[in-house]
């Protein structure tokens, strides 16, 4: 049997690892090719496929390194018209592939599950996200390493805020669910966290750092980019779309730091942590998980139990339909405990 493999959307630490898994497994299995696929559903898309052959030793040695070493890219569309889909039907078919492991986000689960359908070709889903976005997945690799760098980095901040008696305002990453602003936040000791999920109210988080202004004379603000002010239509990532180019560059961390200055006698500064938060080598927790993830999808290309993603569920490894997960995204519950403690340990979420 011949297998496919690729990397699409974001980088993310583990995705060697589960590189590695699923071409170690395989070949442990026997009977089994691994065909490595470059930059993502791109190498399938193009007239000449570009892919290169993993064994054994093209696989050794990357457990431990951030990054892909397949490439990948977010824009390529598989499905982007009928005779690009023609030419990937055409590809698989000359490459011989009888499935495509496809490890990524929502976004390369629809695709992988819209080729599935489309062309016939079997595909099997491997969950990769730092923003742990990923529907009926309680946990994807990558997630822990983002949360130890965005932690570290809210962490070095403070010695600044506390130093200068600043407020200092962190964005992290997560465009459409803040489990990495939260967690983060409350590893790092955060005063505010503003979420994609809980609109905030600039007034109450101005009353916040006011307060604290008075007593330790600091605080650390840590905003996830997909938060929203109340009363506004717009994202903040959508405000800064629409800025002038100086406030731009300083991301959704400084149109906060625009609309927080005035209503403080603090000096107010901000920091986006941006692509160091998905760089680097994963986590010892990141590597198990993936390697978990990287056996078990081929445990499933051998079974034959295509159209599913692998998961992570009440801390047990198992699969669910691509369909259960392609364009959904899990965003943090306002009931989810993480919140409530971080509520009743008196961290403000801007809302109330
Ligand atoms: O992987 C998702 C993500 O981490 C988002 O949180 C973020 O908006 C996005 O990647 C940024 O990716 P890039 O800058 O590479 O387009």
């Amino acid at each position: 049997m011949r297998v496919g493999v690729l990397t699409g959307g974001g980088d993310c630490p583990g995705l060697n690892a589960v590189i590695r898994a699923v071409t170690k497994s395989l070949i442990h299995h026997g009977h089994c090719e691994v065909l490595g696929i470059e930059d993502g559903f791109e190498g399938l898309m193009l007239p000449v496929p570009r892919v290169r052959a993993l064994g054994w030793d093209e696989v050794s040695g990357i457990l431990h390194t951030g990054g892909t070493i397949l490439g990948t890219s977010n824009s390529a569309n598989p499905l982007r018209g009928d005779a690009t889909v023609a030419q990937v039907r055409h590809n698989a078919r000359e490459l011989g592939l009888d499935m495509l492991v496809v490890i990524g986000g929502d976004g390369t689960m629809s695709l992988a599950y819209g080729l599935h359908q489309r062309i016939g070709l079997p595909c099997v889903g491997v969950p990769k996200t730092i923003d742990n976005d990923i529907a009926n997945c309680d946990r994807s690799f990558g997630f822990d390493t983002a949360v130890a760098t965005a932690t570290e980095g809210l962490r070095r901040i403070e010695s600044t805020a506390y130093s200068h008696h600043r407020v200092m305002i962190v964005e992290t990453m997560g465009r459409h669910a803040g489990w990495l602003a939260l967690e983060s936040g409350i590893a790092a000791g955060a005063d505010i966290i503003l979420l994609p999920e809980i609109d905030f109210d600039v007034e109450i988080v101005a009353a916040r750092c006011r307060q604290r202004e008075q007593r330790q004379r600091y605080s650390i603000i840590c905003i996830g980019e997909g938060a929203k002010e109340s009363g506004t239509r717009q994202t903040m990532r959508e405000r800064v779309a629409h800025s002038p180019e100086p406030l731009r560059l300083g991301g959704v961390a400084n149109v906060l730091r625009e609309r927080l200055a005035p209503h403080l006698q603090s000096e107010v500064r901000a920091t986006v942590l941006g692509h160091l938060q998905r760089g680097g080598d994963p986590t010892a927790f990141d590597r198990v998980l993936a390697t978990r993830f990287g056996h078990r999808a081929a445990q499933l290309v051998i079974e034959g139990a295509t159209g599913r993603m692998v998961t992570l569920q009440r801390g047990e490894i198992s699969s669910v339909p691509m369909s259960a997960v392609a364009n959904v995204q899990r965003t943090v519950p306002l009931d989810h405990d993480l919140v409530t403690t971080a509520r009743d340990i008196g961290i403000c979420f801007g809302d109330q």
